[in-house]
Parts: C-alpha cells; sequence; structure tokens
C-alpha cells in the first residue's frame, strides 16, 4: 500500500493547493496547461449552485439524475469547495441532510467557509477518506461524487464502503472518468498533462465490474461524454488504426455518470 499512499498525498497536495488558490479555474490539475473545462458541464441552470463552491473539477452532473428527494439524507464523496453539495441541499429542502466528505483540509475549510456564509444548518462537511468514512452503516439516501473515484487507488474498498454506508434499498449516482479500448500508455500520460483526472482512470468494464462485485443491483450508466483531445495529441501518439479507432470512439477517455442501488 506504500504506493497508494504516495498516490494520495500526491493528490491531497495537488487539491490543497487548488483549494488554496480557490477560485483559479483549473480542475483536476494544478497546471495552468490543465484545461478542466473539457471535463466539466455547465452548472448555469443548476438551482442551488453557488459560484465560490465551483472550482470547475467536476466531470459530470451527478446530481441531475441521481434521484435526490426532498428530505433526503445525501453524502458527496470528496465534495471538494461543496460544489454538489450545495446543489443537493435544494433539492433535499430543510428537511433533509447533506454530508460533503473530502481528504484534504483545505477543501473542507473553503467548504465551511462557503457554507457559513450561506448559513445552511443541515449542511455538514467531514474530514475523511472515502475507502473508511467517517460515516455510519446503513445511513444514507443517495451517495453521490464527482470526478473523484478515477482519484482513489483501492476504487474496491471505496464501492464496499458506499455499500456499507447506504441504507438497504438506497442508491449511488457518481459521475467519473473511464477509458474504453486499449489507450497506449503514451497518449494516457499526454492526456493526464492535458486535461487531467485521466491517470487513476481504469478501463469502463472493470469499473462497473468493481461496482457489481461490491453487491449493487441494476447498475445504469446514465450517462457517458467523450472527452475530446486535440488531433495533434492524437496523432502524436497513435498510428492510423488506433486514430480510426479512437474516432469511431472504440477507444478513448469518457465521462460517465453511473447509478446503481444497494
Ligand atoms: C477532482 S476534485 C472534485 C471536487 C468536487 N467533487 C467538485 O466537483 O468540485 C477531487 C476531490 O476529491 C478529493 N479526494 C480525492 N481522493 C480522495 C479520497 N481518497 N478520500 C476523500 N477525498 C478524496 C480531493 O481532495 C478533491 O477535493
Amino acid at each position: 500500500m506504500e504506493n497508494a499512499n504516495q498516490i494520495k498525498n500526491i493528490v491531497k497536495e495537488k487539491y490543497g493547493e487548488i483549494a488554496k488558490a480557490q477560485g483559479e479555474k483549473s480542475c483536476c490539475g494544478s497546471s495552468k496547461v490543465v484545461d478542466y473545462t473539457m471535463f466539466q458541464d455547465s452548472y448555469d441552470n443548476l438551482e442551488g449552485h453557488v459560484q465560490d463552491a465551483d472550482l470547475g473539477l467536476g466531470c459530470g452532473l451527478p446530481t441531475e439524475v441521481a434521484g435526490i428527494k426532498t428530505g433526503d439524507t445525501v453524502l458527496d464523496l470528496g465534495c471538494g469547495a461543496g460544489n454538489d453539495v450545495f446543489v443537493a441541499r435544494t433539492l433535499v429542502g430543510n428537511d433533509g441532510k447533506v454530508i460533503g466528505l473530502d481528504m484534504t483540509e483545505d477543501m473542507i475549510e473553503l467548504a465551511e467557509k462557503n457554507n457559513r456564509k450561506l448559513g445552511f444548518g443541515n449542511v455538514e462537511f467531514r474530514l475523511g477518506e472515502i475507502e473508511k468514512m467517517p460515516v455510519e452503516d446503513d445511513s444514507i439516501d443517495v451517495v453521490i461524487s464527482n470526478c473523484v473515484l478515477n482519484l482513489v487507488p483501492d476504487k474496491e474498498k471505496s464501492f464496499a464502503e458506499i455499500y456499507r454506508v447506504l441504507k438497504s434499498g438506497a442508491h449511488f449516482c457518481v459521475s467519473d472518468i473511464v477509458i474504453e479500448g486499449e489507450l497506449n500508455e503514451e497518449l494516457k500520460k499526454s492526456a493526464e498533462m492535458y486535461a487531467g483526472c485521466v491517470a487513476g482512470a481504469i478501463q469502463k468494464d472493470e469499473y462497473l465490474g468493481i461496482i457489481e462485485k461490491a453487491g449493487f443491483k441494476n447498475v445504469d450508466v446514465a450517462k457517458s461524454k467523450t472527452i475530446t483531445l486535440p488531433d495533434h495529441l492524437l496523432q502524436k501518439y497513435l498510428d492510423d488504426e488506433s486514430l480510426a479507432d479512437y474516432k469511431n470512439r472504440e477507444i478513448g477517455i469518457f465521462s460517465i455518470t453511473v447509478k446503481a442501488e444497494k
């Protein structure tokens, strides 16, 4: 687990820097060459969107298809500055509760600062790791997460934890980055440099397999979006045949929003 701990420390450092430089739009990556806008969908039409909480770090809109109802208790994994937490707060209303979990102290501080300005008594941020959540068994109606699980080295443990905290019959809805087909390692590295959030991404089938193995039923990919890489990057690393496969979407990098029930 030495390697996993090293990866997590790098992730923590990177997101700590982003939180400190709050407001600087540079999704998943700490470098300005990283263009996160290619991942995140627009939040403009989402009720409850709070500009200060939106660091441009997501890769989908999990709250849009999560089926969150008034009065629900929602848990957002890797909540960052609280972007999806505040949207979920609008959906659960005064009678529900939203908990944001993140392992990066600076993110939690930023999220708490945002909540102090909004004054929500039923929003709580907790410092902790997804692989060992400080959350009670069978206590959550909907787990959401946006562009986070690709960063977690132990995805099996993450989904096992999601299963543990959900009530019986409850569900999760997460947006995440996955890969389909054999993407050559150099292209994967370049895509990481270019767009971030790709290095830890696994094959879509493997990802869905882990979810099923954790015990979830009715696994459904509600949305899928191709992450478009520029031609100059693709041409540098792919031969003609692979490039054709890439263009036909048989291989590539995707943002998916996936749901499943306990
Ligand atoms: C790409 S950002 C997404 C933030 C937020 N979901 C959003 O859309 O604005 C990833 C976040 O996940 C957190 N994170 C990564 N790995 C984690 C883990 N193992 N446990 C808890 N939080 C984690 C990071 O600290 C960071 O805030």
